[in-house]
């Protein structure tokens, strides 16, 4: 069993992220905190929030940061990706549900001390929160056990600039205070998730035997497959944030290599991940995944949970 603190801004794939590991027997979400990106920290957190209630999960949610760790209020939100309020604006977003009275990074902190080595901190959002709990804990870093985050890109283009993947070019310095912690990194970033692709035929597969719920996630699933289609006039649409789970739950179904990862902060390249291989190095970067049994999987846990 895997205890996990899931940072999230959902987000459509966050969402999706979101119910595949509440469908895990081996996972235990021990705890959930937001930070804006897909939306703003209101929309995210109050998605956060409808999640819950509607996967019918237990675990506490915690409000994170909606400024940069510089004190910058965050770039543009990507309204024609995950819709104005971060789920595609396809239901209202409401339920009774409330936050915890603690911050994200306190709550990070706290779950680490009280679990040492034990904690896995899943991060599929940018970088804000895990890089405040570093800087305002000073053990923090030593009792987790590991960080998981969805981030960053050696080889494919990014998705946000050129150089670029959205959750390191929100908060590059973030990303950087992270990447020079002690805590052992995965990275799996756009190298892995671009080629993980959700077509149509899948969504129905998984959608149709679900009820309601998966009338739900067709719903927001078919405002981001229309983004992608804008651009490619193909409606399939890449898995982000699952991967990264997925990686948690099945890291044989990967090629990694070792090494250090950095981040450019400065010029026209900023946000821009950087990998020197290593073996002895303390990152691991996905580089492959065995794509169809990764959604198979995803597909069938998901079903079994709540078909
Ligand atoms: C990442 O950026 C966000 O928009 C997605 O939720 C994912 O975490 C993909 O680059
Ligand atoms: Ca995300």
């Amino acid at each position: 069993m895997k205890d996990v603190f899931l940072d999230t801004d959902p987000g459509i794939d966050d969402a999706m992220a979101l119910i595949y590991l509440a469908s895990c027997p081996s996972v235990n979400i021990r705890a959930i905190s937001t930070v804006m990106g897909n939306a703003s920290l209101d929309n995210c957190t109050a998605n956060a929030l409808f999640l819950k209630e509607k996967f019918r999960l237990t675990a506490p949610i915690y409000r994170g940061a909606s400024l940069c760790i510089n004190g910058k209020e965050p770039h543009s939100f990507p309204d024609h990706v995950h819709g104005k309020n971060g789920l595609g604006d396809v239901v209202p977003i409401n339920t009774e549900l409330c936050c915890e009275s603690h911050s994200a990074h306190r709550a990070m902190a706290n779950l680490a001390l009280q679990s040492p080595s034990k904690i896995t901190l899943l991060a599929i959002g940018q970088l804000t929160n895990v890089a405040l709990a570093i800087l305002a804990h000073v053990n923090f870093s030593k009792d987790l056990n590991e960080i998981i985050l969805m981030g960053g890109s050696l080889n494919f283009p990014g998705n946000v600039t050129a150089w670029a993947e959205a959750n390191i070019y929100g908060d590059p310095e973030a990303a950087d205070i992270v990447l020079r912690s002690e805590v052992p990194i995965t990275m799996v970033g756009l190298d892995v998730t671009m080629k993980t692709r959700i077509s149509q035929k899948f969504l129905k597969d998984l959608t149709s035997g679900l009820g309601d719920l998966g009338g739900f996630l067709d719903q927001i699933n078919g405002f981001y497959a229309n983004h992608y289609a804008k651009h490619t006039e193909n409606y399939d649409f890449p898995m982000h944030d699952s991967l990264a789970a997925i990686f948690l739950t099945n890291p044989e179904l990967f090629i990694t290599r070792r090494g250090w990862l950095s981040v450019v902060k400065h010029g026209n390249e900023r946000g821009k991940t950087l990998f020197r291989a290593d073996e002895k190095g303390p990152h691991t970067v996905c580089v492959d995944v065995d794509v169809t049994n990764a959604l198979d999987l995803f597909r069938q846990k998901i079903l079994d949970k709540y078909s």
